[in-house]
């Protein structure tokens, strides 16, 4: 099989890609059952967007990253964190890529660029996340990256006329 190389651009979000990060958003919810949200979608504006973005780059514990091909995103990972000082420390993580992208090591390169912020932060001591304990191509992203699981939220989602399980699952940073 011939083998294609592509070039993928990973950074920073910035408030000009709010359009197309609220495109890829609502795209990829119709993908996959695996995020919380569906195909309602996320009802934020491209306004709001544009000035969540904002804040998160003047923040010192909150991240967008996006994954561009071309003039597209292809998945976005972010770390959401409180300002509040007894909770500034917890980063949750969220991650999604386009179903066609699935498989060639993007979801690790995002999640290694996610860890090594969260290190240089010396803010960020804890990263949580959850995730449907059906979603076994997930779970094994995260325990390679050294994510454990703290623990089983039964019923913790529902889709589909299906109410399922959720794993909440935790890497704490040392760096
Ligand atoms: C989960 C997700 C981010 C992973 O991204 P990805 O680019 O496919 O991940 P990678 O290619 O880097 O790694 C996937 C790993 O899972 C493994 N894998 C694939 N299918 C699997 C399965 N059914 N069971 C267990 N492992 C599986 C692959 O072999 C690979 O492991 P390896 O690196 O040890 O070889 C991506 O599939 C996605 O966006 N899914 C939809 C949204 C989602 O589920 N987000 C997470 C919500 S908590």
């Amino acid at each position: 099989m011939k083998k294609e190389k592509i070039d993928i651009v990973i950074r920073e979000a910035i408030p000009d890609d709010a359009k197309e990060v609220l495109r890829f958003l609502e795209g990829v919810a119709t993908e996959t059952g695996f995020l919380s949200y569906g195909a309602e979608g996320l009802a934020i504006s491209e306004e709001d967007e544009k000035y969540f973005i904002e804040n998160i780059l003047n923040s010192e514990n909150n991240l967008l990253l996006v994954a561009i091909l071309g003039e597209q995103i292809i998945g976005t990972a972010s770390v959401k964190a409180e300002a509040k000082p007894k909770m500034k420390h917890i980063g949750e993580i969220g991650i999604s890529i386009s179903k066609d992208f699935w498989g060639f090591g993007l979801g690790t390169m995002l999640m290694e660029e996610l860890i090594i912020w969260a290190e240089e932060s010396k803010v960020i001591r804890r990263l949580e996340l959850t995730v449907q304990d059906r979603n076994q191509r997930a779970i094994h992203l995260y325990e390679k990256m050294g994510f454990e699981q703290e623990g089983l939220l039964k019923r913790g989602v529902y889709d589909d006329g299906e109410y399922l399980d959720v794993q909440l699952m935790s890497k704490m940073i040392d760096a």
